[in-house]
């Protein structure tokens, strides 16, 4: 049986602590709700990350007595789970929160909270709070645990609260209700201690620090016994895992985990290179239960660029870890994140971007314009790049990349893949739509029972965005 709802136990002592405040938000809530039923309705942006931690949002809610509902209208408690890393995340956020002014006009009773990387700064954080009177409470990424005291305060009338962790630790043991109990994630550390010049992420996810591996482990065998069949290890900077301890890294946790019983797969994310270390790359050839898909970012192609970002290796220590990866990994995937236009980047620095693309093969990559996040060092570096040069070079960027895409996607026409089997195909009922190893969707006929299913997929045709095929009997 799927348990959807759970709570994972801890060895010691950063254990959660937050059941007395959820069990008086529910008797509060049995007062209040006489006729109807308390909802809560979560809007979740950015990363894997803030899926994550959306899924212990979503555990808390239902802790507190709250129901989940698709329709925000319908909603008591509102929480929204940000993302700070682009200034277009930011603006989707806010303006989402700004027609939110309208269901509190209606609905006086609805408690809206903001959550997430936004808030988590404080020039955020002090917008939200004059712009926007409706929002009960802000939290950053460090204060999750807190968000029943803080329903709790705002049912009771209290003032408005705005949260911001003297330091960020871990909390274990927060309820947790998974979205979807075939494809988990499982965090694995948080924070990161890398400060590349353009990213705001060190500064609204505090300083590395990872879960013990026995709860990781714990947690792990649970999500397996509930039906987990593809487990993504989380970390802003998940290959430095373990740094805190003396006897273990994501090579050994890896390994560990893939010797939990059980039909599933292993992958992870994000990785920087400077810690893409060899074991990683052997138990990715060893281990049959790891995903042959490396995310490894490279940013940039032109060494004077990386350097300007702060990403600590060069182009040639990141096309040897490459290298090393296609040797020991002869059918890996590989996917990047890319930025253009950094400040400085000249029409010379861009082509050598360009020429790592062909000289990777990567199978897919997310590539972004630089955005100016306030508060790092790139936004104060001088020659901030033209907007019309920067559209231009992004175009050329996902130009050469299509047709890398197309030729890696081609590889596997005529394959027979392992296929998870996830959901329907948004556009033909009859079509099921599912992940193999590559990053790539694949769509296959057949019917919603196979929903959280393994099956064998023959490739019979490649595209840009997805691969189609036929499933084998
Ligand atoms: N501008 C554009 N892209 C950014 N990223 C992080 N910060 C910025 C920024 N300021 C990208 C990086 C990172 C990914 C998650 O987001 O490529 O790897
Ligand atoms: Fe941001 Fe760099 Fe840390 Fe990734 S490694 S989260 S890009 S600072």
């Amino acid at each position: 049986m799927i348990n959807n709802n759970f709570n994972i136990p801890s060895s010691e002592d950063n254990l959660f602590t937050g059941i007395k405040e959820c069990a008086e938000v529910k008797k509060l809530l049995s007062g209040m709700f006489a006729e109807d039923e308390p909802l809560y309705y979560i809007e979740t942006f950015g990363c894997q990350q803030n899926e994550a931690d959306s899924e212990r949002l979503a555990g808390l809610c239902c802790a507190m007595g709250y129901k989940e509902t698709a329709n925000i209208k319908d909603a008591s408690l509102i929480l929204v789970n940000t993302c700070a890393i682009r200034e277009h995340a930011e603006k989707k956020a806010l303006s989402i929160i700004g027609e939110m002014k309208h269901i509190k006009e209606k609905n006086p009773r609805l408690i809206i909270g903001v959550g997430g990387c936004m808030p988590s700064q404080r020039h955020r954080a002090e917008k939200l709070k004059m712009s926007n009177p409706y929002v009960s409470f802000t939290f950053d990424t460090g204060a999750i645990h807190l968000v029943p005291s803080l329903v709790l305060g705002a049912l009771k009338g209290g003032k408005r609260q705005f949260v911001f962790s003297e330091s960020f630790g871990i909390t274990e043991g927060i309820p947790t209700k998974v979205k979807n109990p075939y494809k988990a994630w499982l965090s694995v550390m948080y924070g990161c201690n890398n400060f590349c010049s353009y990213c705001i992420v060190p500064y609204v996810r505090g300083r590395e620090r990872s879960r013990r591996p026995e709860d990781i482990l714990r947690e792990a065998r649970m999500l397996v016994e509930n039906g987990a069949k593809d487990i993504t290890l989380l970390g802003q900077n998940v290959n430095s895992y373990g740094k805190d301890f003396d006897n273990t890294n994501i090579a050994s946790l890896m390994r560990e985990i893939c010797k939990i019983n059980g039909d599933f797969r292993l992958r992870f994310m994000t990785s920087h290179p400077k810690d893409a270390s060899d074991e990683l790359i052997a138990a990715m050839a060893e281990e049959e239960k790891i995903v042959p898909h490396f995310h490894l970012p490279v940013q940039s192609g032109s060494d004077r660029i990386l350097e300007r970002m702060n990403r600590k290796y060069t182009r040639e220590k990141y096309i040897g870890i490459i290298e090393k990866l296609k040797k020991a990994v002869p059918d890996v995937s590989i996917t990047s994140d890319i930025i253009v236009a950094f400040p400085g980047e000249t029409e010379e620095d861009f082509s050598d971007t360009l020429s790592l693309l062909r000289e990777v093969e990567y199978d897919m990559i997310f590539s972004f314009i630089y955005s100016p996040r306030e508060g790092t060092p790139a936004a104060k570096m001088p020659d901030q790049i033209d907007r019309a040069v920067a559209n231009d070079r992004y175009a050329r960027l996902l130009s050469l990349q299509d047709t890398i895409t197309d030729k890696r996607n081609a590889r596997f026409v005529g394959r027979t893949l392992k296929v998870l089997c996830e959901e329907e195909s948004k556009n033909d009922p009859q079509m099921m739509t599912g992940r193999a190893d590559t990053p790539r969707p694949i769509h296959f006929k057949g019917d919603p029972s196979l929903k959280g299913q393994f099956v064998n997929v023959k490739i019979t045709k490649s595209d840009l965005f997805c691969l189609s095929g036929e499933i084998e009997k």
